[in-house]
């Protein structure tokens, strides 16, 4: 009997732990660890004077999944669970009249599951400082990165569009 009652504890524990760390908005987003080998979308260079430059001065590419990828050659859709994008940050160096990355700001990324990132437009988002999978730099997903994406509803949240 009583190890009927440690086994139902048990059982329960799992059903909790569980519960948590499938309930929405908890979800870590995970690094990306192969990002670099994915589909280049577009770069884009912000130099002082933009009004963005405080926060994403420099060298940037955009990056997407194979699932991603379909909803931005298509130009319009919902993007389906599992889709990923990356914005890779570099600093931008303006020598001998050229411009070339520096070091990596920052690395971030926006991950779609409808179910976890109910608060966030089914995108979970994360930043990652220098690119370190271990300096997570988002406090706050709302105010730090959907608020400014809400601008891109049409698009599902998503500012970078396709050209061949
Ligand atoms: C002030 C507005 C603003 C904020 C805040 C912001 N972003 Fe963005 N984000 C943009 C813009 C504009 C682009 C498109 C850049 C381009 O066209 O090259 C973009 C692009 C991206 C992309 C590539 C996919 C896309 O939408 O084009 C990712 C990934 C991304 N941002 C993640 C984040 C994360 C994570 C945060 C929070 C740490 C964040 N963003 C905060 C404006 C913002």
């Amino acid at each position: 009997m009583q190890r009927l009652i440690y086994a139902i504890f048990a059982l329960a524990a799992i059903v909790a732990l569980v519960a948590v760390s499938q309930s929405p908005g908890t979800k870590q987003v995970p690094y990306q660890d192969t990002f670099r080998s994915w589909t280049h979308v577009k770069t884009l260079v912000i130099r002082p004077g933009h009004p963005l430059y405080d926060g994403f001065g420099g060298i940037h590419h955009v990056y997407a999944n194979n699932k991603a990828l379909g909803v931005l050659k298509a130009g319009s859709g919902k993007f389906p669970d599992g889709s990923v994008l990356v914005f890779d940050l570099f600093e931008a160096s303006d020598k001998d009249n050229a411009i070339g990355e520096g070091k990596r700001k920052v690395t971030a990324v926006m991950v779609k599951n409808s179910k976890y990132y109910t608060e966030t437009g089914g995108w979970g988002f994360e930043a990652f400082e220098g690119g370190d999978r271990t300096k997570r730099v988002v406090k706050d997903p709302v105010k730090d990165c959907y608020t400014c994406h809400t601008g891109q509803a049409h698009r599902d949240y998503v500012f970078s569009q396709w050209r061949p």
